[in-house]
């Protein structure tokens, strides 16, 4: 049987692992002052709130407002659509487009979105 080695412990197959997701968010040894609100500590940090990093799962350090937090932003992306025209950098066309994504708990652009705001006059 091909056994998984995880921490010193050997796991089977098809066996069910059960994170402590509150552990995750509280451990000391990944955070420095853990029970502290400190939203800044991201600030240098690689850390995605999309799902692509498992320090995130649960526990302290995930946004509650999260869900508040995303729809403000897509109302404000919006208003940018509505005010603004767009393009793609040096006249390329849409078809050109790089859509590559990147694998995780959800489906992400793999490179940034690089477009071009002309103000909208008629808007
Ligand atoms: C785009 C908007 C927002 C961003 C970028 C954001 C970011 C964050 C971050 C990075 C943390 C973790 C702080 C830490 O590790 O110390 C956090 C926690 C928290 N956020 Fe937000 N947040 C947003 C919106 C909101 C909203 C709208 C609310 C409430 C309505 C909210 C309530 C909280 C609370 C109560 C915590 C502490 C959770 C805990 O300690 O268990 N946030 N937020």
């Amino acid at each position: 049987m091909t056994y998984v080695n995880l921490m010193g412990y050997d796991i089977e197959p098809e066996t069910m692992v059960l994170i402590n997701a509150w552990a995750v968010g509280w451990d000391p040894a990944y955070w420095s002052e853990p029970e502290k609100f400190m939203p800044e500590r991201f600030l240098d940090s690689s850390v995605d709130f999309r799902g692509f990093d498992f320090q995130l799962m649960g526990g302290r350090r995930v946004c509650p407002g999260l869900g508040f937090g995303v729809s403000s932003i897509e109302h404000i992306v919006a208003n940018l659509m509505h005010k603004f025209d767009w393009a793609l950098p040096d006249g390329a066309k849409g078809e050109e487009l790089d859509m590559m994504e990147r694998p995780g708990f959800s489906i992400a652009r793999k490179n940034p979105l690089i477009v071009v705001a002309t103000q909208c006059y008629i808007c």
